[in-house]
């Protein structure tokens, strides 16, 4: 532990209740801001900044972003992906020790999750640690993380999925030994694809729900922004029932965008290459495929490589899933225009009356990104490595419950969504979320509890702080059975995880190890307006 005692924080919330709690207390230390650079591998600063970036043609679009400087590294160690509000994107190596500084520039108070690392509790992002304008939080960390597609985004409470909209998010790519001797696709070849979803207005604003609906006060120059944002015009006379509506249900917006970019298109050459598809997005889930349904060949999951290739007709991606695809566009004669489509399917989030929602309904089918192929090469397609990573098995025997999980059901009170009919408490775990350190602890996500309105069920992506699981079970009660058959062969289970999608009806089974690092961790559900809104507790690792 002594070595996480090591980083710098300018400032920390709620020490003292912190410690009260029992956990490792924040330590402020100014001096250790002195430390020699000499002592990190990466070191960058990482402003939360307001800023407008060209979209769509006419007017530019007010967005959040991250800017990055990188102070200390390879330069490859930070792709500030110009023109976009998305990234920067920070590659590391595992072993590495990192610094990142957040430098709030933002009209309100943020903090960066490093979503899927395994870190320290204060590394995390908890929402108690979230930083007012004008603060600077400094992370330091080593990466313990497997080579894999992980990402950043903010998580202050209550107004993540609004943080999120405005453009606030990054990549953060792992790569180790076990993945470098494979010889997998690099540079060019490599191509992350963050795919979200917006809507914008006559005027090229994204539309988000408004100030108010956030329960908070606008203020200053963000108003403007936040007018634009307004749903009221959009939803044609719901008002405020329609803004809890959308605020509680989720987000959807009616154009797609791929690292962006609304109608993204892009050259491959005929040669093979790694996809790394995120979901960015506040609430849709995709079910891609390719346009000719010839199979996709999956080689990672959230966290990490997969034992073995495996392929799939379509795969499900719910908010904050990542997939890896390999894929050979040598397969496709030169000239082929081809496209990765999402599938219609049912039992997605169902709002009517909704913009977005309306135009472009979760589960409708539509096109994600155009790929053209050229090159004239004569060549056939070449299969990924037959072995990528020596995976273990999940032993479920090794939980502590094995044989008595503990029960999570997803719930929704009075328009209030909970888990075990209980919301978000900053600093509170009850005794079934507290966990021992060194233990595994199988876990199950229900989302078949008796809903409280209009008998509605919604799907949730479940996501876990600061560790990878294995999913290690699911099932489904028989009404749900017709929509779930829409969507179950697109679930990749056999690999790391830090998100799972649990579809209306269904409960996941997971198996959870707590190593290393004691400490206050959120789990929530990822659909970001569910998040903000209740979807969300703390678990305790007690030492
Ligand atoms: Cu990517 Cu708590 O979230
Ligand atoms: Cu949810």
């Amino acid at each position: 532990m002594n070595q996480q005692r090591r980083h710098v924080l300018i400032r920390s919330a709620a020490t003292a209740t912190v410690a009260a709690l029992g956990l490792p207390a924040l330590s402020t230390r100014a001096g250790s801001e002195e430390r020699a650079a000499a002592d990190f591998d990466v070191h960058i600063e990482l402003h939360a900044v307001q800023d407008s970036v060209a979209i769509r043609p006419g007017a530019q679009t007010r967005v959040w972003r991250y800017q990055g400087k990188l102070l200390r590294g390879d330069a490859s160690a930070l792709d500030a992906w110009a023109g976009n509000y998305l990234g920067p994107i920070i590659r590391v190596r595992r072993g590495q020790r990192v610094r990142i500084d957040l430098i709030n520039e933002l009209p309100e108070s943020t903090i960066i999750h490093w979503h899927g690392q395994h870190l320290p509790d204060d590394m995390d992002g908890h929402p108690r640690h979230a930083i007012a304008p004008g603060e600077r939080y400094v992370y330091d960390f080593t990466v313990v993380n497997r080579a894999g597609s992980y990402w950043f985004h903010p998580h202050p409470h209550g107004r993540t999925g609004k943080q999120v909209y405005f453009g606030l998010a990054g990549l953060f790519l792992v790569s180790d030994d076990e993945e470098a001797a494979l010889d997998l696709p690099t540079g060019p070849h490599d191509l992350p694809l963050v795919i979200q979803d917006r809507t914008f207005d006559n005027n090229n604003q994204f539309v988000y729900l408004s100030e108010r609906a956030a329960g908070a006060a606008s203020q200053g120059p963000e108003h403007g922004m936040m007018d634009h944002g307004m749903m009221g015009g959009a939803m044609g006379g719901m008002g405020g029932m329609g803004q809890m509506m959308a605020r509680m249900m989720g987000v959807l917006g009616d154009q797609i965008l791929v690292n962006g970019r609304p109608g993204a298109s892009l050259k491959v050459e005929r040669r093979p290459h790694r996809l790394r598809l995120f979901n960015a997005s506040n609430t849709r889930m995709y079910k891609l495929a390719w346009h000719d349904r010839s199979p996709l060949t999956v080689i990672g999951t959230d966290g990490g490589l997969l034992a073995v290739p495996l392929q799939r007709d379509y795969v499900m991606l719910s908010p904050a899933e990542r997939i890896d695809l390999w894929v050979d566009f040598g397969r496709w004669p030169a000239g082929t225009d081809l496209t990765l489509q999402s599938l219609a399917f049912e039992g997605g989030t169902e709002m009517s009356g909704m913009r977005g929602a309306d135009l472009l309904p979760d589960g409708s089918p539509f096109t994600v990104l155009e790929l053209h192929v050229r090159g004239d090469a004569k060549r056939s397609a070449t299969p990924p490595p037959h072995r990528l990573s020596r995976l273990q098995r999940p032993q479920p025997r090794a939980a502590v419950n094995f044989n008595r999980p503990k029960v999570f059901n997803l719930t929704m009170g009075m328009m209030v969504w909970g888990i075990n009919g209980v919301g978000f408490d900053m600093l509170g775990a009850s005794p079934l979320e507290t966990v021992q350190l060194g233990t595994h602890e199988v876990w199950e996500f229900r989302n078949d509890a008796a809903s409280g309105m209009m008998g509605m069920t919604m799907p949730h992506s479940m996501h876990v702080h600061g560790l990878q699981f294995r999913v290690i079970g699911r099932s489904v009660a028989g009404e749900f059975l017709r929509h779930y058959g829409t969507v179950k062969a697109g679930f990749v289970d056999e690999g790391w995880k830090d998100t799972v999608l649990v579809m209306p009806g269904e409960r996941v089974r997971l198996l959870l190890g707590f190593a290393d690092y004691p400490g206050l961790f959120p789990y929530h559900c990822h659909m970001l307006e569910h998040e903000d809104s209740g979807l969300m507790r703390n678990y305790l690792v007690k030492a």
